[in-house]
C-alpha cells in the first residue's frame, strides 16, 4: 500500500470530472487512506453523495451549516489531523475562489482554514478554453506562488467536444502524483537518465535473442527518481509496462540502438543508472529476409560480436569532470558478495547494486546489495519500489557527501 494510514480530504467542485472522482476515492482508499470527502453544492450535480459516501466509508461534507459534527465547525475540524487536501476535480471557478482567499462555501473555507503543514493539491478540470483563458492562468500561478500544486491537467478529448489541454488527469496518474507528494525531494534539480528491459539482438525480421528481464526495476528506479524531484529520462529495451507518470521514455530494441539513445542524451545528466540487462552480443550476420527452413536443411550458422558496454562508456565519459554519477547493476545467479566488488571496481563506477538474478527476473519483490568504495549493504527483500525509493535516497546520500568534499 502506498498511503497507509494517510488522512486525506477530498474536495470535489462542479465538473463532468467528478465521474472520475468516484475512482478516485477507491483508488485512495485501496492504497490504505482514510478519505474525508467534502463536495461543493456543484459537484452534487455531477455525482451523488451517496456514491461518495459508500466509497469512502464516511459520510459526506457538503454544507457549512451541517451541524453533524459536535462543535459545528467542520470548516475547521475536518482539515485537523489531515495529512493532505486534494481538489479532483477542481473547476476554473474554484481556483479563483483559492486564488483570491474566498471563503463562501465548506470547500472553500476550510482550504483557508487549514494548518499550515497541511498541503493542498488540485486537480483541474475544464474546457479547454477555459484553462487558457488570461484570468486562469493568473490565478493559477497565483496557486504555485502560494505553494499550492497543480496536478496536471492532461491533454485530450473533452466532454464538450472540443481537445486540448483541460482533461483532468486520469485517477491513477492523480494517485501517483499524491504519493510522490509524500516522498523528500532529495534529488530536486537533477537529471536522471535510466537504462531498463532487456535488449532484443535480431536474427532476421521476425526473429531475436532477449532475456527474462522484465524491466521493473528500473521502471521503478524511474518512478522513484521522479518521486524525489528529478527529471527523469527512461531508456527503455521491449517491455509491456506503462511509462511513470511525468518519466520522459525513450525506446529501443537492440543494444546498440540504447547505447546510441544513451550517448545522444548524457552530456547534461547528473545521474546515469544501468539497470538494462544488455544483450552481451549481437548477430553479426543478421538476415535482411526471413530465414527459410529447408526440409533437411543445415540450421543458421550465427556469427556473434560484443555489444559495447553502455555503463563503461558513460562512465568513460565522467571519468576527468566525475559527472553524471553512475550506478551499476549486477544480476549474479551465485557468490554475488564476491562478484559484485569486483564487478564494481571492474565497472569503475562508484556504485553497484546487486541482486542474484534470475528469481528476482519478472517479481515484484527483491533483495539487493549495494556495493561501494566502503564495502557492502544489505538492503532486505521488499517491493522493488520500495527498494527504488531506498536506492535513490542512498544516491542522494552520496552526491551530497560528494559535494561537501568538494
Ligand atoms: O557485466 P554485466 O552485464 O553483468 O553488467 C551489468 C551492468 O552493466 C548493468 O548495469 C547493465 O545495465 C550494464 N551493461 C551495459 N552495457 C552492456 C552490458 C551491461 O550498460 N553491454
Amino acid at each position: 500500500m502506498d498511503l497507509p494510514g494517510k488522512k486525506i480530504v477530498l474536495g470535489l467542485t462542479g465538473g463532468v470530472a467528478c465521474y472520475k472522482a468516484a475512482e478516485l476515492c477507491r483508488a485512495l482508499v485501496k492504497q490504505g487512506a482514510e478519505v474525508q470527502v467534502v463536495m461543493t453544492e456543484a459537484a452534487t450535480h455531477f455525482i451523488g453523495a451517496v456514491t461518495m459516501q459508500a466509497l469512502s466509508g464516511h459520510p459526506v461534507h457538503i454544507d457549512q451549516w451541517d451541524a453533524r459534527i459536535a462543535n459545528n465547525m467542520a470548516h475547521i475540524d475536518l482539515t485537523r489531523g489531515a495529512d493532505a487536501i486534494l481538489i479532483a476535480p477542481c473547476s476554473a471557478d474554484f481556483i479563483r475562489k483559492l486564488a483570491h482567499g474566498a471563503c463562501d462555501d465548506l470547500l472553500s473555507t476550510l482550504c483557508v482554514a487549514r494548518p499550515r503543514g497541511v498541503p493542498l493539491h488540485v486537480a483541474p478540470a475544464m474546457n479547454v478554453e477555459m484553462w487558457d483563458n488570461a484570468a486562469t492562468r493568473r490565478n493559477v500561478a497565483q496557486l504555485r506562488a502560494d505553494g499550492i500544486r497543480i496536478f496536471g491537467p492532461g491533454a485530450g478529448a473533452q466532454a464538450c467536444g472540443e481537445v486540448g489541454l483541460g482533461r483532468m488527469l486520469e485517477p491513477d496518474e492523480i494517485l501517483d502524483e499524491l504519493v510522490a507528494s509524500f516522498q523528500a525531494k532529495v534529488l530536486a534539480g537533477r537529471r536522471v537518465m535510466i537504462t531498463a528491459g532487456p535488449t532484443f539482438e535480431a536474427i532476421d525480421p521476425v526473429r531475436g535473442i532477449t532475456n527474462l528481464s522484465s524491466g521493473k526495476m528500473g521502471y521503478a528506479l524511474a518512478r522513484a527518481a521522479r518521486e524525489a524531484g528529478a527529471d527523469v529520462v527512461l531508456v527503455s529495451g521491449p517491455t509491456t509496462l506503462p511509462t511513470p507518470h511525468g518519466v520522459r521514455r525513450i525506446d529501443v530494441q537492440s543494444a546498440q540502438q540504447m547505447h546510441d539513445a544513451v550517448m545522444a542524451g548524457i552530456e547534461d545528466q547528473h545521474i546515469f543508472i544501468g539497470v538494462a540487462a544488455v544483450a552481451d552480443w549481437r548477430v553479426v550476420n543478421a538476415s535482411a529476409q526471413k530465414v527459410k527452413k529447408e526440409a533437411g536443411g543445415a540450421p543458421p550458422q550465427l556469427v556473434f560480436e560484443q555489444n559495447i558496454d553502455i555503463l563503461a562508456a558513460v562512465a568513460a565519459t565522467g571519468s576527468v569532470s566525475g559527472w553524471p554519477y553512475c550506478v551499476g547493476f549486477a544480476a549474479e545467479s551465485e557468490n554475488l558478495i564476491e562478484y559484485g566488488a569486483v564487478k564494481r571496481a571492474r565497472k569503475n563506477v562508484p556504485l553497484l547494486v546487486g541482486n542474484i538474478g534470475p528469481q528476482a527476473f519478472g517479481q515484484d519483490e527483491n533483495t539487493v546489495i549495494l556495493f561501494d568504495e566502503d564495502g557492502h549493504t544489505v538492503l532486505p527483500t521488499a517491493p522493488k519500489l520500495v527498494l527504488a525509493r531506498q536506492i535513490v535516497s542512498e544516491i542522494a546520500k552520496r552526491l551530497e557527501r560528494r559535494s561537501l568534499l568538494t
